[in-house]
């Protein structure tokens, strides 16, 4: 009798837990689209064609189409490795020798706020880490009905960062589509409609997808027209170094309107400068009043962070830190960056002199060179994008962008006839 109720039971049980299994809670759940530029990484993956060029995401590669690893890099990490370090949790605000480093890195270390110690920081998973944190800050202390505006174009993830951390996203026109330049115009015209308070969001250098920046004059106009409206300075430094190869020179915008006293936000990544992608490194940082403010102000970039991802990694920030720290180590990465730049700067040249001299095209190529950064914005229309993905292998993203240093000594001469097929 006992053993026929336990049976049943377990029958029960079973029945039970196989009609969950076939009952699905997900069955809504529609298939998404894949993301506008990893997705084209990955389809050029999967492509077995011999002759394919990765000319979609911005990640630097050595003249024979390689991932590069910095020297300096290599080089902190044995240290590193050789210290035999534990692998405690860090603070929640990361390490404190990097995040130090990295504000001086950027606003420079004669930056007033820095020698007034009045910026709240803290380390971040890398660049999309930094604006994500810092438009939940945003959202959570300056109100939800906070606007941000985003250039037009911008780089895919600004918009859907800032969606997903609960802001209102707008945009100010950016490109002169006709001449592939600023169109200064257009920004300073958006920007004097834009509500008082706003939060504005600037890309530091190198301008992600266009490759095109202000000029200094420029940069001042806008500030002008940021401190009449009162507007909030969101910037984004992804490229420090990259643009002109000189990091100083890349800060330019950034000190300026930290020098002017704006209340800066600042996103850093050293994914591009330090080629430390996969190790997600970067640091947010707010430039305050005063000291006591900083206090306040980082307390609750901490309260943030804790529930999001308790405390960041501990590897690739002490290899930043080291490089940023040790004069040694230091010297060779600014080479390095030097060496970085210098290699896009050489693709652009290359590029265009194919594309004019060797397959004769018609078409005005400028602006391959006039843009910087590891960007082009082509003006290739999609449909034209796609023709270079079916026919030629080639791929790049749908707005017509190509990441430069996919382009190498072996393949940059392919890459100017095919968009000359497709374009004459
Ligand atoms: C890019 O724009 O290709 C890079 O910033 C990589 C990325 O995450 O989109």
């Amino acid at each position: 009798m006992l053993r026929s109720i336990s049976r049943l039971t377990r029958n029960a049980q079973i029945l039970k837990s196989s009609s969950l299994r076939n009952m699905s809670i997900w069955a809504n759940v529609k298939m998404g689209p894949p993301d506008p530029i990893l997705g084209v990484a990955e389809a050029y993956r999967n492509d077995p064609s011999e002759i394919k060029v990765n000319l979609s995401v911005g990640a630097f590669r050595d003249d024979n189409g390689k991932p590069f690893v910095l020297k300096s890099v290599r080089k902190a990490e044995k240290q590193i490795m050789d210290m035999a370090m534990d692998k405690e949790y860090i603070p929640i605000s990361g390490l404190d020798s990097f995040n130090n480093a990295s504000i001086r890195f950027a606003y420079g270390p004669e930056s007033l706020p820095i020698k007034e110690n009045r910026i709240a920081v803290a380390q971040s998973l890398s660049g999309t880490g930094a604006l994500r944190v810092g438009a939940a800050f945003i959202e959570r202390w300056l109100g939800k009905d906070t606007k941000i505006f985003v250039p037009k174009p911008t780089w895919g993830n600004h918009i859907t960062v800032f969606r997903d951390a609960g802001l209102s996203v707008s945009d100010y026109k950016y490109l002169d589509s006709k001449t592939n330049t600023l169109d200064i115009a257009g920004v300073l015209e958006d920007f004097s409609k834009m509500p008082k308070g706003s939060v504005v969001l600037l890309h530091g250098c190198a301008h992600n997808p266009t490759g095109v920046d202000p000029s200094p004059e420029q940069w001042k106009q806008i500030l002008e027209v940021c401190k009449q409206r009162e507007l909030i300075p969101f910037f984004d430094l992804a490229y420090q170094g990259f643009a002109s190869g000189n990091p100083e020179k890349d800060a330019y915008s950034l000190r300026l309107f930290t020098d002017a006293g704006m209340p800066v936000i600042l996103a850093q990544s050293y994914a591009k400068n330090m080629g430390l992608y996969g190790e997600r490194v970067g640091a947010i940082s707010f430039v305050c009043k005063d000291e006591a403010e900083k206090q306040n102000v980082l307390s609750q970039m901490k309260i943030l962070i804790r529930p999001l991802y308790s405390n960041p990694p501990s590897n690739g920030v002490r290899i930043a830190s080291k490089i940023l720290n040790d004069p040694e180590l230091n010297s060779l990465w600014l080479d390095e960056v030097k060496y970085m730049a210098d290699r896009i700067i050489s693709m652009r040249t290359l590029l265009r002199s194919h594309l004019e001299n060797d397959c004769g095209s018609k078409l005005d190529w400028s602006h391959i060179t006039s843009q910087i950064g590891m960007f082009c914005f082509t003006g290739v229309s999609p449909d034209k994008v796609q023709r270079l993905r079916d026919e030629f292998h080639i791929y790049l993203t749908s707005n017509g962008r190509i990441s430069i240093p996919g382009a190498n000594s072996k393949n940059v001469k392919y890459i100017a006839e095919s968009f000359h097929q497709v374009t004459k």
